[in-house]
C-alpha cells in the first residue's frame, strides 16, 4: 500500500477541487453494517420487503414481526453510531482545501456530524422527512427520529393506519415519512452529484461497492472530465480498471493517513480547531 498512499497523497496535495464520493463502508466502522459484505444489511433483510415502498406496506400489513426486526435493529445501530476517523479525514480535506464536495450514497449524517460543509445527499436523508401528500421537505432531529423508529418498532403497531398514524405531520396537515431514496424511487441531487464529479481533479471513491446507479457512475464521470481517480476499499474495487490509484485498506485508517500526510506537504492543518 505505500506506493499507492504516496502517489494519492502526491495528488491530492495538488488538488483544490477535490470530490469525495462514500459508500457504506465509510461508516462501516462506525458500527453500520455495508449492504452486500457477508453479514450485510441484503444477507439479513429482503430489500423487495423493507427496500421499496410496496414492499414495506405490504410487510407492515403481512409479516409485522419482520419489519419491527429491522426497524429495531436499524435504530440500535444508529443510536449507537459516531462519526469515525474516515469522516473526519474527509472533514479535515474539505477545511485543508482540497476537497470541496462530498457525495454520499449513505443516509445516516455522519458526515455533516463530523464537520463536512458540503455534502451532497444522492439517497437523501433520514434526518429529513418528505410530506407524502405535497412533498414538502422538513429537518428533523436526531433523537426524534430515533423515538419514531423504536415507537414503530414497538410490539403494538400493527398495519399501515397505526404506522401512518405515528408519523410527523406536515404544515398542510398530512403525515411525513424519512426522505430516503427506496428501490424505484428518483435519486436526489443528481445533477450537483454529476457537476462536483465533472468538476473534480481528482475523485476519491470510500466504501462503495459501486453496484447502484445513477450514482455509481460518478467515478466514470469525473475520469471522462479528466480527475484522477483513488479508490480505497479493504474489499474488491468496484472501479479497479478506472482508478488511477488503488489503496486496499479501511477509509478509518486510510483516508486519516492521507489528511495527515497531505497537511505535513503544506496543505494545512489535519487536526480540528
Ligand atoms: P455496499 O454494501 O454495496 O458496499 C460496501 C462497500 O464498502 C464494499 O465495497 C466493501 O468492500 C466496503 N467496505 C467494507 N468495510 C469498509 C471499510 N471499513 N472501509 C472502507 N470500505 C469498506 O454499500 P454501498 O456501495 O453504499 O441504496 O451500496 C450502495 C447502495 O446500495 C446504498 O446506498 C443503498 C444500497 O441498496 C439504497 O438504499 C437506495
Amino acid at each position: 500500500m505505500g506506493g499507492d498512499l504516496d502517489r494519492a497523497v502526491e495528488i491530492l496535495t495538488g488538488a483544490s477541487r477535490g470530490c469525495v464520493f462514500t459508500g457504506a463502508g465509510i461508516s462501516a466502522e462506525s458500527g453500520i453494517p455495508t449492504f452486500r459484505d457477508p453479514g450485510g444489511i441484503w444477507e439479513r433483510f429482503d430489500p423487495a420487503e423493507v427496500g421499496t415502498p410496496e414492499g414495506l406496506r405490504t410487510t407492515l400489513e403481512r409479516d409485522p414481526g419482520r419489519l419491527r426486526s429491522f426497524l429495531a435493529e436499524t435504530v440500535a445501530t444508529l443510536e449507537r453510531a459516531e462519526p469515525n476517523p474516515g469522516h473526519r479525514a474527509v472533514a479535515d480535506l474539505e477545511r485543508m482545501g482540497v476537497v470541496d464536495a462530498v457525495v454520499t450514497q449513505n443516509v445516516d449524517g455522519l458526515h455533516t456530524q463530523a464537520g463536512s460543509r458540503r455534502v451532497i445527499e444522492v439517497h437523501g436523508s433520514l434526518y429529513r422527512f418528505r410530506c407524502l401528500v405535497c412533498r414538502e421537505t422538513r429537518s428533523i432531529e436526531r433523537s426524534r427520529v430515533l423515538a419514531l423508529g423504536r415507537a414503530l418498532a414497538d410490539d403494538g403497531v400493527r398495519g399501515v393506519a397505526q404506522a401512518l398514524a405515528l408519523l410527523p405531520r406536515c404544515a398542510c396537515g398530512a403525515p411525513m415519512r424519512p426522505d430516503v431514496v427506496l428501490f424505484g424511487e428518483a435519486v436526489q441531487s443528481m445533477d450537483r452529484a454529476f457537476a462536483a464529479a465533472q468538476g473534480a481533479d481528482v475523485l476519491v471513491v470510500a466504501g462503495t461497492s459501486g453496484a447502484v446507479y445513477p450514482a455509481a457512475a460518478l467515478p466514470r464521470e469525473a475520469k471522462r472530465s479528466g480527475a484522477a481517480v483513488i479508490d480505497v476499499n479493504p474489499g474488491e474495487s468496484a472501479y479497479g480498471g478506472l482508478a488511477d490509484v488503488r489503496i486496499e485498506g479501511k477509509t478509518g485508517v486510510v483516508l486519516p493517513e492521507l489528511a495527515r500526510r497531505v497537511a505535513e506537504r503544506g496543505r494545512g492543518s489535519a487536526g480540528r480547531g
